[in-house]
């Protein structure tokens, strides 16, 4: 029995039981047995939840791309590693091979050493899903640079906030990006962005719509003559196993989104490991997942955890819906895809279109199916099952955060037994703990409680870039020597996990996280409105919609209502992004608030999302009446 693929329940439960009651001893036979090392460990793990501090494998010496690039290179050089499909299904697909990979990511790679970058330095990737993207990731990790991919569907502020975070002196982005029908001016928004970031030295543009944009000289560089003229040889840097690999930004219920580090090879021994077992995957396959690499799903799922297994990725750069429902469909048939991962949104959104576009496809290759990034509900889960996977394909519902790095909870196909809506068990490794309100673990099935983690696996993030303490706090406060998700979850009765959603103030949008307060801050710089707050209800298709509640300087501005709702949007989207943008917006004299000031958000989404029948104890407000008002001005909204 191998620890690294688990193929039968029995496995799993004598794997799990090891990685329980061993876990130095497993985690060290999986990294030593499936990974190149140029030195080894010195200890397996150590770690302080109270620091909090958390090292795996320190003292040995790797580079990830020799494990995701290299060591294929003997007998499976000329496999697709990538397989890019355009947005346009009229352009043709790009398969590169893992030879053709190494080529271009040493050749990168060279390119960012010319432009001055040294192992250490944070290199901002701002690219829609064309290959660049993949290799700039790779790139940085050839020579030790540290990415930070920021999603290309944020604005300008947003770009520039997190270029600034992390002291960003690169930026790699491309003239434009094509969704569906349209295109879109990345270049420009770049350019917003770096009005407000002195530290940016070096831009390198990636060629995609061959718009004409602005170059500003000394600054921006063609990446493509770079390229052409680099040598595709270039030494990986040698990186100890916890120099930081990436920064991902993730947004938090306040303040400033927040940069979560993650480690080299931690994060590479454990993205690996849950891709092989939570997908089944085996040479020959073709795994296909949807998300975009500006989110973790992506740099686990797309490239880091497929590329140390030797597989073949499929990158696809545009929407479903382009140029029209049946776009998936016809990829899966196309390239033959084995393993499709995506996100409830996506499902829901397809299941209520015509099932003809589906029908037409040959969907046979598919063996799993994935669910990420918020609750899957049954519906969507049975229209997956039923008319995707022809009752075939196990659909694995996978749990985690940015901040696990890799799948913490799933199951395992055609070993574990799926329930609709149920993530069901933990991963090797992976300890969870559900705690009461008076931060007591919960014992036994049938329990409901807060998601906690209370033992280290080896992807967990190590940090917040510059704020330690907030790491500390967000993480590790609330409940003793446990990490806390924020989400809360069942144990069942044979001891399946559900996750019942967050319990913080994060809102999932179509499986993106917002926080409420970057919201909030945004629409109160507004000079009309004297303050907000944001509630999620829930949303057949985006899970959750965004409500506001908006209270304004000057009231009796009826008249200018409609304009001032656009303009509210209009600043969430230079802010955040449109993907921010409030569904309905509700002007109110007042919000519900404690005497101390707090807004009782509870109240706000029960009367948001029309429920009003219960509405709790209001005679502590300050101002109970505002209640009334409120519910009163719902009701006229509609
Ligand atoms: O609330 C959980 C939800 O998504 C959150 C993490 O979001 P993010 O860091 O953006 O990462 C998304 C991709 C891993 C979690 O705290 N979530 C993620 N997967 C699931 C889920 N909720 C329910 N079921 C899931 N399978």
């Amino acid at each position: 029995m191998s620890n690294y693929h688990i193929k039968s329940l029995e496995e799993y439960f004598k794997i799990y039981r090891k990685s329980i009651r061993e876990p130095e001893l497993f985690w060290e036979e999986v990294a030593e047995e499936h990974f190149a090392w140029r030195k080894r460990w010195n200890k397996v793990l150590e770690w302080d939840f109270s620091k909090p501090e958390i090292k795996w494998f320190e003292g040995a010496k790797l580079n990830i791309t020799e494990n995701c690039i290299d060591r294929h290179l003997l007998g499976k050089g000329e496999k697709t590693a990538i397989l890019f499909e355009p947005n346009d299904p009229k352009e043709e697909a790009q398969h590169i091979t893992y030879n053709s990979l190494h080529k271009r990511v040493n050749q990168f790679a060279n390119v960012l050493k010319e432009n001055g970058v040294k192992k250490g330095d944070r290199v901002c990737i701002y690219l829609p899903m064309i290959p660049e993207l993949a290799i700039s990731i790779l790139a940085c990790a050839r020579i030790g640079a540290i990415h930070s991919v920021v999603f290309a569907g944020f604005s300008a502020t947003a770009l520039a906030t997190r270029i600034n975070d992390c002291d960003c002196k690169m930026v790699i982005t491309s003239d434009g990006s094509y969704r569906g029908a349209k295109t879109i001016d990345l270049k420009g928004i770049v350019d917003e962005a770096l009005k407000e970031c002195e530290g940016v030295e070096t831009v390198l543009v990636a060629k995609r719509i061959n718009s004409s944009i602005n170059m500003k000289e000394g600054r921006d560089k063609w990446l493509q003559p770079l390229l052409d003229k680099a040598s595709t040889a270039c030494e990986p840097e040698i990186m100890d196993a916890e120099d930081p690999l990436f920064i991902l930004y993730t947004s938090g219920s306040t303040g400033k989104p927040k940069g979560m580090v993650h480690s080299t090879a931690g994060y590479m021994v454990y993205t690996a490991y849950t891709f092989k077992n939570v997908f089944q995957y085996r040479d020959g396959d073709i795994y296909w997942c949807t998300a975009d690499i500006g989110w973790i799903t992506g740099h686990s799922y797309i490239v880091y955890g497929p590329l140390a297994n030797g597989a073949t990725t499929v990158m696809f750069e545009g929407v479903p819906n382009y140029p029209d429902f049946s776009r998936f469909w016809e990829i899966v048939e196309k390239h033959k895809v084995t393993q499709f991962y995506t996100a409830p949104t996506a499902i829901r959104s397809l299941a209520k279109e015509s099932l003809s576009y589906l029908e037409k496809h040959d969907l046979s290759s598919l063996k799993v199916l994935g669910s990420v990034g918020e609750p899957i509900n049954e519906e969507a889960w049975h229209w997956y099952n039923d008319n995707v996977g022809k009752n075939q394909s196990p659909i694995v519902d996978t749990w985690w955060q940015t901040e696990t790095g890799g799948i913490m909870i799933s199951p395992i196909p055609y070993v574990t037994p799926t329930i609709p809506t149920f993530a069901t068990m933990p991963m090797p490794g992976v300890q969870p703990a559900l705690m009461n309100e008076n931060g007591e673990e919960l014992q036994g099935n049938l329990v409901e409680g807060r998601l906690c983690i209370k033992f280290p696996w080896p992807g967990i993030a190590r940090t917040i870039w510059g704020n330690h303490q907030r790491y500390k706090e967000t993480y590790f406060s609330a409940y003793d020597n446990k990490y806390f998700t924020g989400d809360g979850a069942r144990r069942d009765a044979v001891g399946y996990y559900r996750i019942t959603g967050r319990v913080d103030d994060v809102i999932i949008v179509s499986g993106h996280n917002l926080g409420t307060a970057p919201i909030e801050d945004a629409i109160n710089e507004h000079p009309a409105v004297a303050e907000s707050a944001i509630v999620g209800c829930p949303h057949d298709i985006k899970g959750n919609a965004l409500y506001g509640f908006v209270t304004l300087k000057e009231t009796g501005e009826s008249r200018m209502q409609v304009n001032l709702r656009k303009e509210i949007n209009q600043i969430i989207t230079e802010h955040i992004g449109p993907i921010a943008k409030l569904d309905t917006i509700q002007f109110t004299p007042g919000l519900p608030k404690t005497r101390s000031g707090k807004i009782m958000r509870r109240i706000l989404r029960k009367i948001a999302c029309g429920d009003t029948s219960n509405l709790g104890d209001i005679s502590t407000l300050q101002d109970p009446e505002v209640v009334q008002q409120i519910i009163e001005g719902r009701a006229a909204l509609e």
